[in-house]
């Protein structure tokens, strides 16, 4: 259902997290994408010490978040009685994409896009999201997940027992490839170790796949629609950060040459990956493809995917005949469509 009220959006970006500058990129993309005519757009930003600031000096390739203090209530507080508010987070990593954030806009009642507290942060915790994907019976790569304090040469020696080597070691709670090493004996492993807990308290290591790299943007809320696959063929061993955000040469094939029986499939899986981890808005499911082997097997889950030019996700729906800006009007919808399924069922 519609309302004729104007749309007051509030893009929340930057933050604390070692992907803030990643977020300032996206930010700056999507505040040139939103028409101005139909919305009315506040932009926030959050310093890398967490503090909030109203941003009104903006850039046209990457924002800086530079303005002057504001709090959640002021935000709040600034929204016109002939208008429907909704916040777009774009921020990435922890205290951002995590659920915190989501937490603090449900107290404050705001809509906002993308998946909910419970959502953000169990695809945030890649452990924790791999154990759920694991009780569902969903393909994924064989994992190890270890706590800092349970980090010995014996649960090191044990992980390659059952892993096999060369290892993937990443933090449980990042993205843009921050901290993840591939390790191909034991003192890479604890190198790898070492990097990966300067990051998070909690690790992942995973036995390395060998296969490709598909991903699937997914869209909507209790019933959702899935975008083409497409797929990524790193510029290096692996899909790292310098290939995502800075040299731009990792090449994305869009859509990926894939059979219609195997698009299908990824795309169901990508379904129900959405839905067993609980998120809603968007997401982009990224899977490993072993040919001949196991198949379709997921790797991870993002609920808020990069969205500059070279990003994955606005480019699956615009080949999937969903324009940037199309995208936007609808995540913003959903948005408003989740916020009022979620109030009925908390005012009491
Ligand atoms: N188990 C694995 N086997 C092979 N490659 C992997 C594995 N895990 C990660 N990678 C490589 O590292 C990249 C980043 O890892 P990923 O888990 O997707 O972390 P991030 O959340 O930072 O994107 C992947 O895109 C892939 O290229
Ligand atoms: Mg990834």
């Amino acid at each position: 259902m519609t309302s004729p009220q104007r749309i007051h959006v509030i893009v929340l970006f930057g933050g604390e997290s070692a992907e803030h500058d990643v977020s300032c990129v996206t930010a700056a993309h999507v505040l040139q994408a939103l028409d101005t005519e139909k919305y009315r757009v506040t932009t926030v930003g959050i310093t890398r010490q967490g503090q909030w600031v109203l941003v009104t000096a903006h850039a046209t390739d990457k924002l800086l978040v530079s303005g002057t203090p504001i709090s959640i209530t002021e935000i709040v507080a600034q929204v016109r009685s002939d208008e429907r508010a909704v916040v777009m987070p774009l921020l990435h990593g922890p205290l951002g994409e995590d659920g915190t954030i989501q937490g603090v806009l449900e107290v404050a009642n705001i809509p906002y896009v993308g998946s909910g507290v419970l959502g953000s942060a169990v695809a945030m915790d890649k452990g924790v999201a791999k154990q759920l994907l694991a009780v569902n019976g969903i393909p994924q790569p064989k994992y190890v997940t270890l706590h800092e304090q349970h980090i010995t040469d014996a649960a090191l020696q044990h992980a390659i027992d059952t892993l096999g080597l060369p290892v993937f070691v990443k933090p449980a709670n990042m993205g843009s490839s921050i901290g993840v090493t591939k390790a191909r004996n034991f003192g890479e492993l604890r190198d790898s170790i070492v990097l990966a807990t300067s990051y998070d308290e909690w690790v992942l290591i995973e036995e390395a796949i060998v296969g490709r790299e598909i991903e699937v943007a997914v869209l909507g809320n209790l019933t959702v629609r899935t975008s083409l696959p497409g797929e990524i063929i790193p510029s290096s061993e692996f899909y790292d950060y310098n290939d995502k955000y800075l040299s731009d040469s990792a090449q994305l094939k869009i859509p990926a040459p894939l059979t219609a029986i195997e698009i299908d499939a990824v795309q169901k899986l990508a379904a129900v990956v959405f839905h067993t981890l609980r998120a809603q808005g968007m997401a982009r499911v990224d899977f490993f493809y072993e040919e001949g082997g196991r198949g379709f097997l997921c790797n991870e889950i993002n609920t808020i995917p990069g969205f500059t030019p070279i990003s994955m996700y606005p480019k699956l729906w615009q080949a999937s005949g969903v324009s940037y800006s199309q995208l936007l009007d609808e995540l913003l919808e959903l948005a408003f469509d989740r916020h009022s399924r979620r109030r009925r069922n908390t005012a009491h």
